[in-house]
């Protein structure tokens, strides 16, 4: 018994050295929510906005957001201790065309929103609402 003490012991210890920093750090990595409008101007004045986005999650409401073309709305957000964190939002090009999105889901985004200063980013366009991990490349995610 003695013999098996001494071997779970250590073992149990680098098992945890290994696994509570990357485990803990879900907890405390601040997430940045980035949702750019780059959908066309066509025949509107720059400064009239021609998207509305609502977003919520359970939690919070962030409220209604008019946004111009070239407009980038940020928000912050942690996982929680269960990884069910989940921001849901509803995007409205004025006159054209509306639908609804996830901007975060703790499952699907706590590995790719770090590559890039820990940054979800989303790109509001013509013909739908696009996800990049780096800010360079973009996938249509959310056609509309
Ligand atoms: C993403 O890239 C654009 C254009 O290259 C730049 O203007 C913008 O600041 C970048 N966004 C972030 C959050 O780094």
């Amino acid at each position: 018994m003695g013999n098996l003490k001494s071997v779970a012991v250590p073992l149990l210890l680098a098992f945890s050295l290994i696994h509570l920093p990357f485990a803990e750090s879900l907890w405390f990595f601040n997430y940045h929510i980035h949702i750019r409008n780059d959908l066309p101007l066509l025949n509107l004045p720059p400064h009239q906005p021609n998207l509305l986005l609502h977003c919520n999650s359970k939690k919070r409401d962030i409220g209604d957001r008019p946004m111009t073309t070239g407009q980038d709305y940020t928000w912050e957000t942690k996982i929680n201790f269960f990884r069910t964190t989940l921001f849901f939002c509803n995007a409205r090009w004025v006159g054209h065309k509306s639908r609804s999105f996830n901007a975060f889901i703790a499952d699907r985004d706590e590995d790719r929103c770090l590559e890039y200063h820990t940054s979800c980013m989303w790109s509001v366009r013509a013909n739908g609402i696009y996800f990049s991990y780096n800010n360079d490349t973009w996938f249509n995610e959310y056609p509309w």
